[in-house]
């Protein structure tokens, strides 16, 4: 069995916080102990005079972790910005370290671990680190959310592309918030010869801002396999 995912996106926006809390509900109910990550926010919200991240709140809930903030989110930053800008204008460096002591310790702790990257996989985290190189570390295999939008095949090929380039394992793709047409689905199967594991229509009742999820878990479970996301090929 996989010990965990990394759940990537063909941008920012495209839903990975919603599919990633899916996922951690969907495997949860398969009976086991599930920890969430958000290696790196920025875009931090205040809350009764704490920085919390919201993707982190979003995805915790959902399992009702208890697991410490400091270790779900090891590095949070306040202006809603990459990472690297986001760090220098806060006078603050991103100590790498921090985040795979805290995933260790997540993996140490469940049987399975869902973390969620920053914007897509070029992101850069510190001079020498990009969000790929925070998959690899971690060993974990993606699933590449992508969105209903003028630019996703660009994007999710894109994407396909420099995953294959890093050796990165890659489960398949999630298209989120469909509204009309699935044409654009098949052309991103076809090109990228990845397996689109299911597609999720926009709901309106789905908010990570409102901390609200509506029936996202029984339509992720009713559209994907998470067999399939759990096991791994030999
Ligand atoms: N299936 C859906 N139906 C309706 N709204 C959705 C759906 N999926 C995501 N959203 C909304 O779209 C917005 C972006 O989703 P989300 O925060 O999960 O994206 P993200 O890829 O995690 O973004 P970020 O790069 O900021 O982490 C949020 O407001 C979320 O509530
Ligand atoms: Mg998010």
């Amino acid at each position: 069995m996989e010990k965990g995912v990394f759940v990537t996106g063909s941008n920012t926006g495209v839903g990975k916080t919603v599919i990633a809390a899916a996922i951690a509900a969907s495997i949860k109910a398969h009976g086991l102990s599930v920890g969430v990550m958000k290696p790196v926010a920025s875009g931090a919200k205040e809350s009764c005079g704490k920085l919390i991240s919201e993707d982190a709140v979003y995805l915790k809930k959902i399992i009702d972790s208890t697991d410490d903030d400091a270790i779900v989110n090891p590095i949070l930053l306040k202006p809603p910005i990459a990472p690297t800008i986001a760090a220098s204008q806060s006078g603050v460096s991103i100590n790498i370290d921090k985040i795979w002591r805290a995933y260790e310790a997540l993996s140490n702790k469940h049987d399975f671990v869902v973390v969620e990257g920053v914007g897509g996989l070029m992101v850069p985290i510190d001079d020498t680190h990009f969000v790929a190189d925070l998959a690899h570390k971690m060993d974990l295999a993606l699933i590449i959310v992508s969105g209903d939008y003028l630019g996703t095949i660009n994007h999710t090929l894109l994407t396909v592309e420099y995953a294959r380039n890093r050796n990165l394992r890659i489960k398949g793709i999630v298209i989120n918030m469909l509204k009309n047409s699935d044409d654009f689905v098949r052309e991103i199967e076809k090109y990228s010869s990845v397996p689109i594991l299911g597609t999720i229509p926009f709901k309106e009742n789905v908010s990570v801002e409102d901390c609200v999820y509506g029936d996202i878990v029984e339509d992720f479970r009713r559209e994907i396999n998470v067999s399939t996301i759990m096991r791994k090929e030999t």
